[in-house]
C-alpha cells in the first residue's frame, strides 16, 4: 500500500492553491504528471555541479555529465526489463519514437501496398506518422475497431492480420479510454501473421509494470513526462536485429563514427539515432524518477490507481446524465472520459477548475476515436499515485456544482 500523505509530501506543487485559495486537485496526469522533488533536485544537482556536453570533452564535468546520462539509460533498460542498455534510444517524446520507428524502419522496409494496421483508439501520435507513409511510399492502413463499450474488436483484428500487415501498431492503454489493450496476446498473434509490432506504451509504463521480453514487442514507445519526469525526453526501445537494420532519420553529431566529404559511416547503437546535443539534464531525470517509482514498486502505484479507478467510477455513476466511455473497471487504467449531457466538455472543465481542479477537455489528441463514438469531445480526469479518494469526492462535487450551474443557467 502507497503511504498517500508521505507521497503528496514529495510533490512541492500539490500544496498549491488556485484561484485564492483553492487546493488544487490535479487530475490531468494523462497529459502530464507532476514532479517529485528528487526529480527537480537531480536535474537543479547537474546543471550547479555537472553540466557539460556528453560523449565529447575529456574533462572531469564531461565524464561525469556523461555518467549520469548513461547510467540513467541503464536504469531505463532496467525498469522495462530491456535485455541491453543500447536498445534504449533516447528521443524527444513517444511521438518522436514512433515518427523514428515510421522513418526508419518504415522507410527502408515498407513499399506501395503495403498494410498496416493501427486501431481506432490510437492517438494522434500513432496515426500521423503512418499517414505520412501514405503521402510518402503508398502504405495502405486498416485501423481495429472499437466495440461501442469501449474495448478493440479482437475479431476484426485477427480479421486484418489475415490480411499479412508488415506493422501492426497499438496503444498499450488507451489515453482516453483507459482501456488496457491485451498486448502480449496482440503481439503473439501479429507475429505468427508475420508483422512486427509497436506498442505505444506512454500510458502504460508510467502506470503498471511493463516488462518487453514479457510482451515480445519489437518496439515500445514511452514519454519521460508522465511518469513523474521531465519534458523533453522520449524512450524508443526496439529489439537489437531491427535497430541494426535500421538507417538513422536525423543526422548531426554524435550519430557519427566517421564524416568525410563523400559521406558518412554511422555510430554503433543507441548513438546512431541521437543526433546533436540530447536533452542530458532531463535523461538525468527520468533516471530519478525511475529510482523514486521503482522503490515505491509498480504492483504497489497500479493497485493504489486501481482503487482509484473503482471509486471514481462507482462515484461519477451518481451524477445524473453521466456517460462515462468505458465504465467497465477491469483491465482499464486511471482515466474516465465522460460528458454530462449537452453541458459542453470545455464548460465542465472550466467550472471544475474555479474549485481548483484540473482535468482536460477536448478530443485529448484522438480525434478519429471520438469520431467513433460521434461526439466532439470528453472531459477527462486522469490519476496517478498522489491522487487520493478525497480529491474523487471533491471533483465529484464539482461535477454537481456543474450540474447546478447549467441547469440553473
Ligand atoms: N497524450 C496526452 C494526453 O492524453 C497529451 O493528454
Amino acid at each position: 500500500m502507497l503511504d498517500e500523505q508521505k507521497i503528496r509530501a514529495d510533490f512541492p506543487i500539490l500544496s498549491r492553491e488556485i484561484h485564492a485559495g483553492k487546493k488544487l486537485v490535479y487530475l490531468d496526469s494523462a497529459a502530464s504528471s507532476q514532479k517529485p522533488s528528487v526529480v527537480i533536485d537531480a536535474m537543479d544537482h547537474y546543471y550547479r555541479h555537472s553540466n557539460a556536453n556528453i560523449h565529447r570533452g575529456v574533462h572531469k564535468l564531461a565524464e561525469e555529465a556523461t555518467d549520469l546520462y548513461e547510467q540513467a539509460r541503464k536504469k531505463i533498460a532496467v525498469f522495462i526489463n530491456a535485455p541491453k542498455q543500447k536498445q534504449i534510444i533516447y528521443t524527444r517524446n513517444t511521438t518522436e519514437s514512433i515518427n523514428l520507428v515510421a522513418q526508419s524502419w518504415g522507410r527502408k522496409f515498407l513499399k506501395a501496398g503495403d498494410l498496416v494496421v493501427l486501431t481506432q483508439m490510437e492517438h494522434h501520435s500513432n496515426i500521423v506518422p503512418w499517414h505520412m507513409l501514405v503521402a510518402q511510399l503508398g502504405i495502405r492502413l486498416e485501423f481495429t475497431r472499437v466495440t461501442p463499450d469501449g474495448k478493440l474488436d479482437l475479431d476484426h483484428f485477427k480479421q486484418l492480420l489475415a490480411q499479412e500487415p508488415k506493422l501492426v501498431g497499438f496503444t498499450h492503454m488507451s489515453n482516453v479510454l483507459g482501456t488496457i489493450n491485451p498486448a502480449k496476446e496482440m503481439i503473439s498473434l501479429a507475429h505468427a501473421a508475420g508483422a512486427i509490432t509497436l506498442v505505444d506504451g506512454a500510458q502504460s509504463v508510467p502506470h503498471f509494470p511493463v516488462d518487453v521480453q514479457d510482451l515480445d514487442c519489437d518496439f515500445l514507445a514511452f514519454s519521460s513526462h508522465k511518469m513523474l519526469g521531465p519534458t523533453g525526453l522520449g524512450v524508443l526501445y526496439g529489439k537489437l536485429d531491427l535497430l541494426r537494420q535500421m538507417d538513422p532519420f536525423l543526422g548531426g553529431g554524435d550519430m557519427i563514427k566517421e564524416v568525410k566529404f563523400s559521406g558518412f559511416t554511422p555510430n554503433e547503437l543507441p548513438y546512431k539515432f541521437e543526433a546533436g546535443t540530447p536533452s542530458i539534464a532531463e535523461a538525468i531525470g527520468i533516471g530519478a524518477a525511475i529510482d523514486y517509482l521503482s522503490e515505491l514498486g509498480m504492483d504497489s502505484v497500479e493497485v493504489h490507481e486501481q482503487n482509484l479507478l473503482t471509486y471514481g467510477l462507482e462515484r461519477i455513476s451518481e451524477v445524473p446524465g453521466v456517460t462515462v466511455f468505458n465504465a467497465d473497471p477491469r483491465n482499464k487504467g486511471g482515466v474516465i472520459a465522460f460528458t454530462i449531457g449537452s453541458i459542453h466538455p470545455h464548460d465542465v472543465a472550466q467550472v471544475l477548475d474555479r474549485s481548483g481542479i484540473a482535468v482536460r477537455a477536448g478530443h485529448h489528441c484522438a480525434q478519429p476515436l471520438h469520431e467513433v463514438f460521434s461526439i466532439p469531445a470528453t472531459t477527462r480526469a486522469s490519476f496517478y499515485l498522489y491522487n487520493t479518494k478525497n480529491e474523487i469526492d471533491a471533483f465529484i462535487e464539482g461535477l454537481f456544482a456543474v450540474q447546478k450551474y447549467f441547469m440553473a443557467g
